[in-house]
């Protein structure tokens, strides 16, 4: 049985002003039936920790830098993300891939990095627009699942969280059935390299205009185990629904 997990990603949004969002999160769902993460800027991750301690609130980071440590100007590592009291890091996110030239090769290093340190990697992949349309998609999210994940991760220290490029903060989603095709194709694909029984551990999440008016049809869908949620978490309103729906659907 894979424990459901509802992650919000803030992005480069975020102040200590807004850390009140994170203890009414914490009152209203700090011990929900499923997980829940909150990846905060990285200048917010210690504040975050120590606005939920208590609760069962996780806190991660946005990316972490290869390396433990050393000349690498403006970066995190996964150790400092660790001690700031992350448990998990977001990897290999559209944005980072597009903003930053991120290849898998990198995302990989990244997420043994993120591995060796003990946090949870959350490694993002998905396709872009014209991917999609040009009938590409599995090809494109199976070349990113294979070449960013390194050997011997396990259903503990690694999710996956599918985000169609062009449903990011756009408000379009895949349909139902596209979201499964691809969940049931990522499935398998991590079966056929980890084993069923880590390939079946592993989670799945969905990413891309999640919002509390379609969460509960996406949380339906086969092999989703949960959301990566980007301008939905920023508010407690909107977020604490999201969680809801994702407990609902645990059953
Ligand atoms: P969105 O972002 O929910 O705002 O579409 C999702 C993400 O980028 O993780």
């Amino acid at each position: 049985m894979r424990r459901k997990l509802a992650a919000g990603n803030w992005k480069m949004n975020g102040t200590s002003a807004d850390l009140d969002r994170l203890a009414t999160l914490a009152a209203s769902h700090g011990a929900a039936g499923c997980e829940v993460l909150i990846c905060p800027p990285a200048t917010l991750v210690a504040r975050a920790a120590d606005s939920v301690s208590g609760s069962a609130i996780a806190i991660g980071g946005q990316d972490c830098h290869a390396a433990a440590s050393g000349a690498h100007t403006g970066d995190v590592s996964a150790a400092m993300l660790k001690d700031a009291g992350a448990s998990h890091v977001i990897l290999g996110h559209s944005e980072r891939r597009e903003d930053h030239g991120e290849t898998d090769a990198q995302v990989r290093a990244k997420t043994e990095a993120a591995l060796a340190s003990g946090l949870v990697a959350v490694v993002c992949i998905g396709e872009k627009l014209a991917e999609r349309e040009g009938g590409k998609t599995l090809d494109v999210v199976g070349t990113q699942l294979d070449g960013s994940l390194p050997d011997g991760v396990t259903g503990e220290t690694l999710l996956i969280a599918y985000e169609p490029v062009w449903a990011i903060g756009t408000g379009k989603v895949p349909t139902l059935a596209q979201i499964g095709e691809v969940h049931d194709f990522l499935r398998t694909r991590l079966e056929e390299r980890f084993g069923a029984a880590t390939g079946g551990a592993i989670r799945l999440l969905y990413g891309g205009s999640v919002k509390p008016g379609n969460a509960a049809e996406i949380f339906a869908v086969s092999n989703v185990d949960g959301a990566l949620v980007g301008g939905a978490s920023l508010k407690p309103e909107d977020f604490g629904p999201i969680i809801d729906a994702l407990e609902a659907s645990a059953g």
